[in-house]
């Protein structure tokens, strides 16, 4: 009985080495990210997985982890070019150890709205910035924007003295540390996975995000007051690695490629979408009091943040900053 079962055994391991049909397995690839799910960055990586699995059903496989559960944006692209992950979407703050250039983003009041935004970015040196990673062994292949980041705090935040004193979580990048020493604030260099605990416990006083993100992580369930204060930006770079795109088959890549087109295109719907609607919900919600700022009060951070932009006029580059500058005018 055993002597015909190792038979059967070897004769279907036999059959399996010569059948002319074989199953490639699906080429995998995980997106990891950190912010929630429904915000302008997860819709985005939601609806690349729509477009890749209806265009290339079985032969590519793509997961998505929100809320930093496979890594979060500090670690993200270590774990990229051991080839742990294959797509991210870090903040644009989050590149600093890959390039000095994306830093430019940073720069407090550089930018007078999205849509200046969305002009540099589109525009030859913008493009070109995606490049800048690629000494790094990785790959920009697109900016996502999320929008304009607000100021929040458990106290209010009218003039840059009321932060005098206080701690601000920020992001991995010493422009933001630098733009909120410039208003006598302390600033503790987090990840956002760290930031509802920071604040609930008041480890931290304030923080800096863009609605969808203080909505979607309900940062103002635990910050009384929120400064409309639209002071900088808080974009993404979409980034791969060199190596894994190269080693995408012929007929894969250019698919994957449009379907990220596609996917950040929506994304970018959303962000302008869910800034005006987020913006809403928290003012609806009762939990934290949106502060507008007067001209003369603006006036007095900008004067207060700008000394950032020639300390790390250096670092960044004045043409790259003038070229941003230029997209203020349409
Ligand atoms: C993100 O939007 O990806 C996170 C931003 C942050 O760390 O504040």
């Amino acid at each position: 009985m055993t002597f015909v079962k190792s038979l059967l055994t070897a004769a279907i391991a036999c059959a399996a080495l010569t059948s002319p049909i074989t199953h490639a397995a699906p080429i995998e690839i995980k997106f990891s990210h950190v912010v929630a799910e429904n915000t302008p960055k997860g819709r985005m990586a939601n609806r690349f997985e729509e477009l890749v699995e209806q265009r290339l059903p079985g032969k590519v496989d793509v997961k998505v982890y929100p809320n930093s559960q496979l890594f979060g944006d500090n670690k993200v692209l270590e774990a990229m070019l051991l080839g742990d992950v294959q797509l991210a979407a870090p903040s644009l703050s989050k590149f600093q150890k890959y390039t000095k250039q994306l830093q430019l983003f940073d720069l407090p009041f550089l930018f007078d709205d999205m849509a200046a935004v969305e002009r540099f970015q589109q525009s030859d040196v913008g493009q070109k910035l995606l490049q800048s990673v690629e000494k790094k062994g990785l790959v920009g292949m697109g900016y996502i924007h999320n929008g304009m980041k607000q100021l929040s705090a458990y106290a209010p935040l009218k003039l840059p003295a009321d932060a005098k004193g206080k701690k601000f979580r920020i992001q991995t990048s010493d422009i933001l540390a630098a733009q909120f020493e410039q208003v006598g604030g302390i600033p503790l260099k987090k990840p956002f996975s760290e930031v509802f605990t920071l604040l609930q416990t008041k480890a931290v006083d304030g923080t800096e995000n863009p609605w969808s993100n203080i909505y979607s992580k309900k940062f103002h369930e635990v910050q009384p007051y929120i400064t409309e204060s639209n002071h900088g930006l808080l974009d993404y770079m979409v980034v791969t690695s060199k190596e894994f795109l190269m080693e995408l088959p012929e007929d894969i890549r250019p698919v994957i490629e449009q379907s990220l087109k596609e996917a950040i295109a929506y994304g970018n719907e959303v962000a302008a979408e869910k800034t005006l609607s987020d913006r809403e919900a928290i003012i609806n919600s009762g939990r934290s009091e949106v502060i507008a700022m007067s001209e003369d009060e603006r006036a007095q951070w900008v004067k207060a943040m700008k000394p950032v932009w020639k300390q790390f006029e250096g670092q960044v580059g004045k043409e790259l900053i003038q070229a941003a500058l230029d997209s203020n005018q349409k």
